[in-house]
């Protein structure tokens, strides 16, 4: 036995054993450096052709109403929030925040207000956790909608699927697999460590292959747009407990999807985000939003 399984606890699914599975995912060539010049991406202009003028038929966007939540532990100005936010470029690898800190943000982003609410809910969250006070360290998934079964038969019947203790009623979240996330969070989102150095990162998961088969490409950029609004109140609710977020765009679906089990397309992941304490980063230069236009009027 090698010594990192000495330190494992015989007795969990732990999310090592879960590596073994996904160990078919493995890394080829060397990594390029950035291009100095643009590179083309032909197939983003034929995405764009395909889902561009695709209309939705009439029984596409339906939201699922107005839905109750606590009140947010966030007070003060929202444009304060969001004149400061920016994206964390490195996480401490320290911080930790508390499990109400926690459950407060996944219910900003599972119970929308009906002004938000734009959509049926078709992404849900599975959650690499790090350093959450109060819940075990391993792989979660927040289901957004009531889809819970699905997801059940879908991915690694291994998964416990239990919902951790003081979890309020209102969110579907449960364990996964306990375990150490971090070193697959960092491979999962080519190799960045700021998707293991924060208190959690997560992976947004769509359901894809029925969704296209119903409506067609219409709803292509509509699931990025889910991705896209979930990202951005994580964003303000990270910097308004003075953590802070990363959209991840870069990331290895095939090894993700094989670490969940999901083995078609019947749902794919989109887009990843983390949230921690982030470092300063002092050659980043900041300036006050707007400082070129003091005094004039911006937002009325
Ligand atoms: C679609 C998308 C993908 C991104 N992917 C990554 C990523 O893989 N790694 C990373 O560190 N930041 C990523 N970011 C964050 C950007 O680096 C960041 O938003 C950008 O530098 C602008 O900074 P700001 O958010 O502070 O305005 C991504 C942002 C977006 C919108």
């Amino acid at each position: 036995m090698d010594q990192r399984r000495q330190h494992i606890s015989p007795d969990s699914r732990t999310i090592t054993s879960l590596l073994e599975a996904a160990r078919g995912c493995r890394f080829h060539d060397e990594i390029n450096s950035l291009s100095h010049q643009h590179q083309e991406w032909p197939a983003i202009e034929t995405i764009h052709q395909v889902v561009a003028g695709a209309e939705p038929p009439p029984d596409f966007d339906i939201a699922p109403g107005n839905v109750q939540r606590r009140p947010s532990p966030v007070s003060g100005n929202c444009w304060s929030l969001i004149r400061r936010r920016r994206s964390a470029v490195a996480m401490d690898g320290v911080t930790r925040m508390d499990a109400n800190q926690f459950y407060a943000m996944l219910e900003s982003v599972s119970l929308l207000p009906s002004h938000l609410d734009l959509f049926a809910h078709r992404v849900n969250l599975v959650l690499f956790i790090h350093r959450v006070e109060g819940l075990e360290p391993g792989l979660y998934m927040l289901v957004r909608n009531n889809g819970q079964e699905n997801l059940r038969a879908s991915l690694n019947r291994e998964f416990l699927w239990t919902r951790p203790a003081g979890c309020p009623d209102a969110l579907n979240l449960y364990l996964l697999a306990p375990g150490d996330a971090r070193a697959i969070a960092r491979s999962i989102c080519c190799l960045q460590d700021i998707a293991a150095d924060g208190c959690f990162s997560l992976g947004m998961l769509a359901d894809f292959g029925e969704p296209l088969l119903k409506w067609g490409a219409a709803i292509y950029p509509r699931l990025y747009w889910e991705c896209g609004l979930i990202g951005q109140i994580l964003y303000l609710e990270a910097e308004a407990i003075d953590l802070k977020g990363t959209g991840i765009g870069c990331f290895h679906d095939d090894q993700f999807h094989d670490l969940i089990g999901l083995h078609d397309s019947k749902y794919q992941c989109l887009y990843h985000f983390t949230v921690g304490g982030s470092v300063e980063d002092d050659r980043i230069v900041n300036l006050p939003s707007y400082h070129q236009i003091t005094g004039r009027r911006i937002i009325s």
